[in-house]
C-alpha cells in the first residue's frame, strides 16, 4: 500500500527520498511523487507510474535541490491513479506539502467546509483537505497547525508535512498505520516501513497512534495528541540491506521460497533448548491456560490459511476448541469473546488494518492476545499481550511464502508447547514432536530439492483457464493457500475445496481437461482422496497429485505427480506448500506475469 519517506539533513534530499521509495515499491503502488524545500519555496514532481519514471523526470533527484523533503508512493483509493491525484498535495498558497497513507473518513465534509471558505481543490483525493487545513491553521507555529489539522481528521492516517517557510523542519503524524523515525548523524528520517531506512540507519523509533514527531537535522522530538513532549526509546534494527535485495534471483518470490529452510530454522531452533520447547515471553502457566475455554485465531489472506492449519494441529494435540475467523469478519460480528478466550493473531507485516481492528475488538472484550508476527515493533506486536516473532527476515514479494511457512512453524511450536502444558500428550509423543519440529527445515529443503520438474509441469499446465485444488483436513487448509498462490500471481482462476464437498455442487464445474490438483499428504485419508480423484477423472479432469515422497500409490491415480517429503502428518502443510509455491511461480512466469508485484495487490494492506 502507500509508502511515505521524509528526510532532513545536509545532503540533497531528493536522491535519498527516491532511494527510500524504491525500497517501498514492493508494497504496491500506482503513482509516486517527491517535494523538497528550496529557497523558501516547495519544488514538487509527481506522476502516475513507477518510481523509475519519477527518477527519470528528476534526473534521479538531481533536478530538485534542497536538503529537506517528503516523498510518497500511492495506491489509489480516492480518485484514479493520475498525475494530479499522486502525492504530495499542496495547499492553495503552495506553502505546505503533504503526503498521506490511510483514509480520511470525514474528508467529504471537510472538503465542503473548505470549499465554502473559498479553497479550491486540484485533486479527487481525501488527502488534499490536509494541505488546505494546514494553510488555514498556520499562524507561524507549524506544530500547532499540524496538531489542529490532525484534530479535525477522522479515520486512519499517517501524514508527512513539509512547510516552505520552516527550513529543515519536518512533521509527521501517526493515527493508525505504521510510522518509524530513523536517527542519523546530523540527519533524520521518517518512513512507513523500516526497509526504506535500513540503507541509512538502523537506529529507529516506533511511533504509537496519536503521536506526532518534529524532525530537524539535529533533533527528533515526539509529542502526544495534547502537544506534550514524550520520551521514546530507540530500537536497533537487525535486518540489513542485503536481506531486502534479490541476491541473484530473478524475483524476490523465488529468493524467498529458497530462503524457507533457513527462515523456518530461525523460527524454530532458538525455541528448542535441551529437547524442550521454550516460548520466551509466553509465560502462561498451566493454570493460566486452564482458564481458556477456547482459542480464536484471526488473520487475513495467507495468514488466515496458516491459522486454518493451526486449528487442525492445536485441536488435535491440545483438545481445546479452536475457531478460525477472518479478521475482516470477526471485527464486525459482535464476537463471543471474553476473558476465557485466547486470541491468536497471525500477521507477517503486523500492520494489516482488519487484523489490528479484530485484535482491538477482542482485547476490549477481555481476550488474552498472542501475536504471531514477523515484523518486530509492528502495531500488532505492540498491541498484543505477548508476541511470538517468526524471524523470517524481510519479505518483499507480495505473495507470501516464507512468511506463511514460518507462521506455520510458530503455530506448531505453540501447539506442542500448549499440549505439554495442558498434559494432553505423553513424554514419548512430546519428544517425537520436538524431533519433528527440529527436522522441519530439512524437510522443507528436501521439498525444494524434490521438485525440480515443477518448471516442466508448469509448462504443461500454464494455459489452463481455471484450476481446482482439493484436499482433506490439513491438506484442505494447504489447498487454500496453494490456490491463493496460483491466482494472485498468475491471474488464473482457481478455487480450493474440501475434497468431500465436491459432490455438493462444485463437481459441476469439472469439464474435459480441467486440471485438479489433489493434495494427498494426509496418509490416513489417502483412500478417501482416491475416491475424490476418481470422481473428477470420471468427468474428464486431469489430476496433478501431491503425495508424500515414496508413496507410489499416487502414480496409479494421477496424470502428473509432485512430492513432499514424508514425516509427521500434522506438520505436513509446511513441506507440501513448497511444490505448490513453485508451481504458482513457474506458471506465472510462463504467462509473463509481474510475479513480485501482481496487479491490484499491495504487500501490506493498511486500509480496511
Ligand atoms: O501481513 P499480513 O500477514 O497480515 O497480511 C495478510 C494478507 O494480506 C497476506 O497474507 C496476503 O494474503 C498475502 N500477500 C498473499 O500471498
Amino acid at each position: 500500500m502507500c509508502g511515505i519517506v521524509g528526510f532532513t539533513g545536509a545532503a540533497p534530499a531528493a536522491p535519498i527520498l527516491l532511494e527510500g521509495l524504491r525500497r517501498l515499491e514492493y508494497r504496491g503502488y500506482d503513482s509516486a511523487g517527491v517535494a523538497v524545500q528550496h529557497e523558501g519555496a516547495i519544488e514538487m514532481v509527481k506522476a502516475s507510474g513507477t518510481v523509475e519514471h519519477l527518477a527519470e523526470m528528476t534526473s534521479n533527484g538531481a533536478a530538485l535541490e534542497g536538503g529537506c523533503g517528503i516523498a510518497h508512493t500511492r495506491w489509489a483509493t480516492h480518485g484514479a491513479p493520475t498525475d494530479t491525484n499522486a502525492h504530495p498535495h499542496l495547499s492553495e498558497d503552495g506553502r505546505f506539502a503533504v503526503v498521506h497513507n490511510g483514509i480520511i473518513e470525514n474528508y467529504a465534509a471537510l472538503r465542503r467546509e473548505l470549499e465554502g471558505e473559498g479553497y479550491s481543490f486540484a485533486s479527487e483525493t481525501d488527502t488534499e483537505v490536509v494541505a488546505h487545513l494546514l494553510e488555514r491553521y498556520y499562524d507561524g507555529d507549524l506544530r500547532r497547525a499540524v496538531m489542529r489539522t490532525a484534530s479535525r481528521l477522522e479515520g486512519s492516517y499517517v501524514l508527512g508535512v513539509l512547510c516552505a517557510c520552516e527550513p529543515g523542519r519536518l512533521f509527521c503524524v501517526k493515527e493508525a498505520g505504521p510510522l518509524i523515525l530513523g536517527l542519523g548523524v546530523d540527519e533524520n528520517y521518517f518512513a512507513s516501513d523500516v526497509t526504506a531506512l535500513v540503507g541509512y540507519t538502523r537506529n529507529v523509533i516506533y511511533l504509537e497512534d496519536g503521536e506526532m514527531a518534529e524532525l530537524t537535522p539535529e533533533s527528533v522530538t515526539v509529542y502526544d495528541r495534547t502537544g506534550r513532549e514524550i520520551p521514546k526509546s530507540v530500537s536497533h534494527v537487525v535486518w540489513d540491506i542485503e536481506a531486502a535485495e534479490k541476491g541473484g534471483y530473478e524475483h524476490f518470490m523465488m529468493k524467498e521460497i529458497m530462503e524457507q529452510p533457513r527462515a523456518v530454522k530461525s523460527t524454530i531452533e532458538p525455541r528448542i533448548r535441551s529437547g524442550r520447547v521454550e516460548l520466551e515471553g509466553l509465560d502462561l502457566t498451566a493454570e493460566d491456560f486452564a482458564r481458556f475455554r477456547r482459542i480464536v485465531i484471526t488473520a487475513c489472506g495467507s495468514a488466515y490459511h496458516a491459522g486454518m492449519v493451526g486449528k487442525y494441529v492445536i485441536e488435535s494435540l491440545c483438545r481445546v476448541p479452536v475457531e478460525v475467523d477472518l479478521a475482516s469478519e470477526l471485527r464486525y460480528r459482535d464476537p463471543i469473546v471474553g476473558e476465557d478466550t485466547l486470541l491468536i493473531v497471525v500477521s507477517q507485516s503486523g500492520e494489516t488494518a482488519d487484523t489490528i481492528a479484530a485484535l482491538r475488538e477482542c482485547k476490549a472484550r477481555g481476550a488474552y492476545v498472542l501475536a504471531i508476527v514477523n515484523v518486530v515493533g509492528s502495531t500488532i506486536a505492540r498491541l498484543a499481550d505477548c508476541a511470538l516473532y517468526t524471524h523470517a527476515g524481510p519479505e518483499i514479494a507480495v505473495a507470501t511464502t516464507k512468511g506463511y511457512t514460518t507462521q506455520l512453524s510458530a503455530l506448531y511450536l505453540f501447539a506442542v508447547w500448549a499440549a505439554e502444558k495442558l498434559g494432553r500428550i505423553d513424554e514419548m509423543r512430546y519428544n517425537e514432536l520436538v524431533a519433528e519440529l527440529s527436522a522441519l527445515p530439512a524437510r522443507i529443503q528436501r521439498a525444494i530439492d524434490l521438485n525440480l520438474h515443477v518448471k516442466y509441469l508448469a509448462g504443461r499446465w500454464h494455459a489452463q483457464r481455471a484450476m481446482f485444488f482439493i484436499g482433506r483436513n490439513i491438506d484442505y487448509a494447504a489447498a487454500l493457500e496453494g490456490s491463493l498462490k496460483l491466482k494472485e500471481i498468475s491471474y488464473i482462476h482457481s478455487e480450493a475445496y474440501a475434497a468431500g464437498e465436491l459432490k455438493h455442487g462444485t463437481i459441476a464445474l469439472i469439464d474435459e481437461g480441467r486440471l485438479v490438483v489433489a493434495l494427498c499428504c494426509q496418509t490416513a485419508l489417502f483412500e478417501k482422496m482416491v475416491g475424490n480423484i476418481q470422481e473428477v477423472k470420471a468427468r474428464g479432469a486431469k489430476v496433478l497429485g501431491l503425495a508424500p515422497e515414496g508413496d507410489r500409490r499416487i502414480f496409479a491415480e494421477a496424470d502428473d505427480v509432485l512430492f513432499a517429503p514424508g514425516g509427521e502428518p500434522l506438520f505436513a502443510a509446511a513441506p507440501e506448500i513448497v511444490p505448490l509455491q513453485l508451481f504458482a511461480y513457474y506458471v506465472a512466469r510462463e504467462n509473463g506475469c509481474d510475479i513480485d508485484k501482481p496487479r491490484n495487490l499491495a504487500k501490506s494492506v493498511t486500509v480496511e
